[in-house]
This record gives C-alpha cells, structure tokens and sequence, in this order.
C-alpha cells in the first residue's frame, strides 16, 4: 500500500507538470484527488490493515494528498500567470499610434463681445438678467409705453405666435420684469440676448440680432450717469481716446431719449468712409426712464428715477471690427470665425 500511495504521488505529480491550462489542472485534480478517484480507494483498504499500520498509512496518505493538493495549487497559479500575459501580448494597443486630433475653438466674437460688457458691468456692480425671447405683447410693448395702437410699434412689425405672444423685438422687455419682481428696490442690471425683427435681411439687417440691455434705477439718477456709464463702455471697448456724443432722439420708454455717437476710432474725428465723413458713429440709443413706465412698474416716479439703454452687439462688432455683412456672423465660415 506504501508502495502504492507513493507510486500514485509520482505519477499525479509527473501530470501536474504536463498539463499546461486551468482546465488540465482541474481534470488532473479529479482524476487523483476527486471522490472516484486511486486515493479514495486506498483510504477505502485502509480497513483491512493491521492496528500498527493504520496511523502510518494514514500519516503517509494524508501526505501524499497535500503534496498533490499543493503541488496543484501552485501550478494554478503558474499557468494563470502564464494565460494572462498571453491575453495582454494578444490585447496589446499600441499607445505610440498617433490619435485624432481635436482643434481647440474659441467664443465667437459676438459672445467675445457680449463677454468683455458683462465683465466690465459686473465690475460697476451691475447684475446679468435674463428674459424669455417668446415675449407677450404685455411685456414687449404695453409695459414699455407701447399701447396698442402706438406707431412706434410698427418699426418692430416681429413673428406673432398668438395676438398676444411674439419674439420678442428687443431686450427691453427685462427691464418691465426686472422691475416688477424687483419690487421697488433699487436696479443695477444689464441683459445680452437675442432679438427679432421682420426685417428684410441685407448687409445690415437680420431678422434675428442680438442687444444688450442696460437698466438702472435709484435714488437720484441723472442724465449725467447715463453718459458716464456709457464714456466708460465706451473706452473700454473702443479705446481710452473716444469721445461721446449725446443726440436728442425719440422711444417711447424713454424721455428725454438720446441716441448716442462715439468719435470715429478710424479717423480720429477728421471724417473717413467708417464714419461716412461726419468724424461721428451711432452706436446706440438710451435715456431716462419715462415716469409712466417707473409707475406701470410699482415705482414712485416722485422718488426714483433711471436710466436706460439699448446696444446691437453685432453693430459693435462689425465697427469694432471693419466687418462688412452682418450674415457673416451666422454662416459659420470658418475663414471668418478665425480672424477673431
Ligand atoms: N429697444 C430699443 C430698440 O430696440 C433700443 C433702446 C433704446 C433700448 C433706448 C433702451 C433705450 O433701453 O433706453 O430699438
């Protein structure tokens, strides 16, 4: 039975270094350790033995079971080893192929635009406000001393959505809903956005522009804020030398209402084709807020006053710029985009 148990051992062992995968292991296993397998049997016998053979046997079998079961459990491992570095070596990417590139971009220039006037508001103490391009007539017009049948409204004929709702014309609907839910505190606000207009489009003209809104309300504010506030702007995103010029003019929301010139940056004020020989550009339109449209807010147009005023963001950049067609804005032509 010795004989037997040590011939059993070489040979389960003699298998175990032949068998080179998990699954020859595991049948290697069966074969010798499994519960039909030469060493069960041996422990079966062990009944006919002799009382001084039994412990010996027994010590020797349990031996021979853990030399196998060991010799097993580390060949596992060593095959394991072995199963994976092939999988890696079959899986291997070449890290040195060269990948996609990706071109970084960059803002368009109108939000370049819109960018520089929010940072420079916010460093006046100014807050962004926003408001919905589908506007009703309530907010768009009436709020803003536009009635119903005011003749001003047909210089922003717009896209109607029902009677009372449409795109909204301009910015200028925040300011009624700035000062609604402002609740008679004081205003700081500017509002970039998209506009529309049934316009005809043509070098100058889109039906879908953008504006940026400007609205204050206090205590005491003067027609002399507006036109610092506006020197300020001016400077900053024309250069520190531009003048301004204050046109008396006419909106509704507005009163007194100025339009306002900034001294050519081409010419320096001497007259040249940006500025069509006057020395003088347009630029925007503003004013002080009208009484009534303070009172149809909830304000106290004995106490409070404001200002107010209306930039078109591609005008900016196209005298900033020397662009010549507004629709180069939109066409996404990367030969354009670039330059900026
Ligand atoms: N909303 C005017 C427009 O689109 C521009 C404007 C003019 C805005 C005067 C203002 C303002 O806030 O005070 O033509």
């Amino acid at each position: 039975m010795k004989e037997q148990l040590e011939q059993l051992q070489v040979e389960a062992l003699e298998e175990i270094k032949q068998a080179s995968t998990q699954k020859a292991l595991n049948d290697v296993r069966i074969k010798y350790l499994g519960k039909k397998g030469p060493m069960t049997e041996v422990l079966r016998g062990m009944g006919k033995l002799s009382a001084e053979e039994r412990p010996i046997i027994g010590e020797l079998a349990n031996t021979v079971r853990t030399t196998i079961q060991s010799t097993l459990d580390a060949r596992i491992e060593e095959v394991k080893a072995i199963e994976l570095e092939e999988k890696l070596k079959a899986e291997t990417l070449d890290v040195t192929l060269p990948g996609r590139t990706l071109t970084p971009g960059h803002s368009h220039l109108l939000q370049q635009i819109i960018d520089e006037m929010e940072d420079l508001f916010v460093g006046l103490g100014y807050t962004i406000a926003e408001g919905p391009e589908v506007e009703t007539d309530l907010y768009n017009f009436e709020m803003l001393n536009l009635p119903k049948d005011h003749p001003a409204r047909d210089m922003q004929d717009s896209f109607y959505i029902t009677e009372e709702t449409l795109l909204r014309t301009h910015t200028s609907p925040v300011q009624a809903r700035t000062m609604l839910e402002a609740n008679g505190k004081p205003i700081r606000i500017i509002c970039p956005g998209k506009v529309y207009r049934r316009d005809e489009d043509d070098a100058t003209h889109s039906h879908q522009f953008m504006q940026i809104e400007g609205l204050v309300v206090d205590e005491s504010i003067s027609m002399a804020d507006l036109k610092g506030t506006l020197e300020v702007f001016v400077k900053q995103l024309f250069g520190e030398t531009r003048e301004i010029r204050l046109r008396p003019s006419f909106f509704p929301f507005t009163e007194p209402s100025v339009e306002v010139d900034i001294s050519c940056f081409k010419c320096g004020g001497k007259g040249c084709n940006v500025c069509k020989g006057t020395g003088w550009i347009e630029i925007l339109g503003g004013g002080m807020v009208h009484p009534h449209v303070l009172e149809m807010a909830g304000y106290d147009s004995s106490k409070v006053s404001g200002f107010a005023f209306g930039i078109g963001v591609e005008r900016m950049a196209m005298l900033k710029h020397g662009v010549d067609d507004i629709r180069h804005f939109y066409t996404n032509d990367l030969r354009f985009i670039e330059q900026f």
